[in-house]
């Protein structure tokens, strides 16, 4: 149950910095809303991800922050590179047994390995920081670019499912997945093996 995650340990989760090789993932703030309403005002992004409205305006990302603040039931990170906003990505905990990945970049962020990257990172924050044994993630059938990412963090496909999504004002098709920490450990355990001559 949610009530279940101990609320210090998610507190303390949610003050973290994640930092990557080209990253970092922090909370973000009300000083960051005009950052985030320009990455995420764009069609592209809205229409693959189930909440964000289009078009998206600075009020929304000042609600957005605040929700936050109020302890709402996700954990966001505003993903910086070279201390510049470029997207976000977060857990949503509604679900009491399926804590769900989700992530969006801005459009002049795509393709540079910066979505997997980021994801790699909150994975990890998951799996070590709360005892829950697997991260649930949904794909648009048509969005291949984030199955991709999906599938490169050892994700598996376990059906498709009809998900509302606030942009489209509509439903649409949805290919779910699921990591285990099974799966996750035995990815991060799998040292290169070397070769040699006999
Ligand atoms: C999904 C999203 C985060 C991807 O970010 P990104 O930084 O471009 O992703 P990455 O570069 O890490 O990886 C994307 C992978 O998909 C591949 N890809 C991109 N477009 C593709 C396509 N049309 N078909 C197949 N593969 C594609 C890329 O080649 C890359 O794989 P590779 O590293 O093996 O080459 C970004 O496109 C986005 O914000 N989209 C809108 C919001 C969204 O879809 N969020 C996810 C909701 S589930």
């Amino acid at each position: 149950m949610l009530q279940d995650i101990p609320t210090p340990t998610l507190r303390e989760a949610r003050a973290c910095v994640l930092e990557t090789e080209r990253l970092t993932l922090r909370k973000p703030t009300l000083a960051d809303v005009k950052a985030i309403a320009r990455l995420a005002n764009d069609r592209r992004i809205a229409e693959n991800t189930r909440r964000l409205p289009h078009p998206y305006t600075q009020d929304d990302a000042i609600d957005f922050v605040r929700t936050l603040g109020a302890g709402g039931r996700e954990t966001v990170f505003l993903i910086e590179n070279n201390h510049t906003p470029i997207g976000m990505v977060g857990i949503d905990w509604r679900e009491e047994t399926a804590a769900e990945l989700g992530y969006w970049l801005g459009v002049d962020h795509w393709g540079q390995g910066f979505g997997t990257e980021a994801a790699r990172a909150v994975i990890d924050y998951f799996f070590e920081e709360f005892d829950l044994d697997q991260l649930i993630a949904g794909a648009r059938v048509v969005n291949p670019s984030s199955r991709n990412i999906l599938e490169k963090c050892g994700f598996q496909w376990s059906g498709v499912e009809l998900h509302r999504f606030e942009a489209l004002g509509s439903s649409s098709p949805v290919d779910a997945f699921r990591l285990s920490r099974g799966v996750w450990a035995s990815l991060k355990s799998w040292n290169n093996s070397t070769r040699r001559r006999s």
